[in-house]
């Protein structure tokens, strides 16, 4: 099975990247039968961060992330987007095939006009055609990615037989794969936990800062003896989400008796989040201090995504007459 996914380096990653994306990712590497690519999308980043040092710094934290979190196995090519430029050359090849009015259907450009966002660039206008070259480039099976993103899956597909019907067929129809049970993350203040929204929660913050991004999480007036609905609690939502059986049922069975105040409940949370992600986190620092390492890693995924993006563009250009 081969399975490819990107993440933007946009900003510093939060529990719902990880819970709604990362997380099967890395679950996906660990099957040897799997062949996976998965790479830092920077050139999409580039549509919104225009700051050379914090695009930089950005991505090599995002990379810094993954690999922590175990990202780099022998099955796998993990590397930075602009390290395979077919990406840009196959993206102008469908921008010759693409109308512009079903771009225009485009869920993120829609949001970004009815936004008045300053720079409607065309770069973000075509986003979903990068985005179609960056999968279809290496005509993977699965394509996992949360829930937001399953448009641009699907016109990843209606760009894979537009160009298949135009030049004969070529690539096969590439299947989103949505995690189901983590459809959206909460933020803190319960709407979906959004770089753009001020309401994350870091998993590779200081703790200090990891802390306090959980006590801000939003919880209603229940008096602390009163008997609680976890059903309806963020603490709650996002603590399911991480914890075993047995401690989403002790933390059910305390909220429903009372005498168990969302303080309480944070601060469980809180130490499951450090638990979690203990070995990442130290595995992180360690990354911190050897970048020409992670360097390493980035360039050598790059080298084995890159023979398969040439076989492709060569296909390509033979059959467009190119
Ligand atoms: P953000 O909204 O913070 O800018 P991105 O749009 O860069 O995050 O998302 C990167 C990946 O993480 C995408 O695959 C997206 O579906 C997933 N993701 C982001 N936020 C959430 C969330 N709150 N719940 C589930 N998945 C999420
Ligand atoms: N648009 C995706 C996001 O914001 C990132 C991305 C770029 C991507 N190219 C991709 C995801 C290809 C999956 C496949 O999260």
């Amino acid at each position: 099975m081969r399975i490819l996914s990107g993440m933007q380096p946009s900003g510093i990653a939060h529990l719902g990247n990880y819970l709604g994306a990362m997380r099967q990712h890395i679950e996906r590497t660990k099957n040897e039968q799997n062949e996976c690519f998965y790479f830092l999308a920077n050139y999409h980043a580039l549509t919104t961060v225009k700051d050379k040092k914090k695009l930089e710094e950005m991505t090599l934290n995002l990379a810094m992330d993954y690999i922590a979190l175990g990202i780099d196995n022998d099955n796998t090519a993990f590397f930075k987007q602009s390290d395979v430029p077919e990406h840009t050359e196959l993206c102008w090849i469908f921008n010759c095939i693409t109308h512009m009015g079903f771009l225009e259907r485009a869920h993120a450009w829609k949001d970004a006009k009815e936004k008045g966002k300053k720079e409607m660039s065309a770069g973000l206008f075509i986003y979903p055609i990068l985005q179609a070259a960056d999968i279809l480039i290496y005509k993977p099976n699965l394509v996992p990615v949360g829930q937001d993103q399953k448009q641009h899956i699907e016109m990843s597909r209606d760009i894979a037989e537009k160009f298949n019907q135009t030049w004969g067929e070529t690539f096969p129809l590439p299947e989103p794969l949505i995690e189901k049970s983590v459809a959206v993350v909460p933020g803190t203040d319960g709407e979906k936990m959004s770089k753009s929204y001020g309401n994350t929660i870091e998993m590779f913050a200081e703790e200090k800062v990891l802390k306090s991004q959980v006590m801000t999480i939003k919880t209603d007036s229940t008096p602390l003896e009163s008997p609680k609905n976890p059903d309806t609690c963020n603490v709650f939502k996002l603590y399911k989400l991480l914890a075993t059986e047995s401690e989403i049922k002790l933390m059910r069975e305390n909220y429903l008796k009372g005498g168990y105040g969302y303080g309480h409940a944070k601060t469980t949370l809180f130490e499951k989040i450090l638990e979690y992600f203990q070995d990442a986190r130290e595995k992180r620092k360690k990354l911190e201090n050897n970048k020409n390492y992670v360097e390493e890693v980035l360039k050598k995924g790059a080298l084995k995504a890159r023979k398969v993006a040439e076989q492709t563009i060569k296909e390509v250009r033979e059959k467009c007459g190119l």
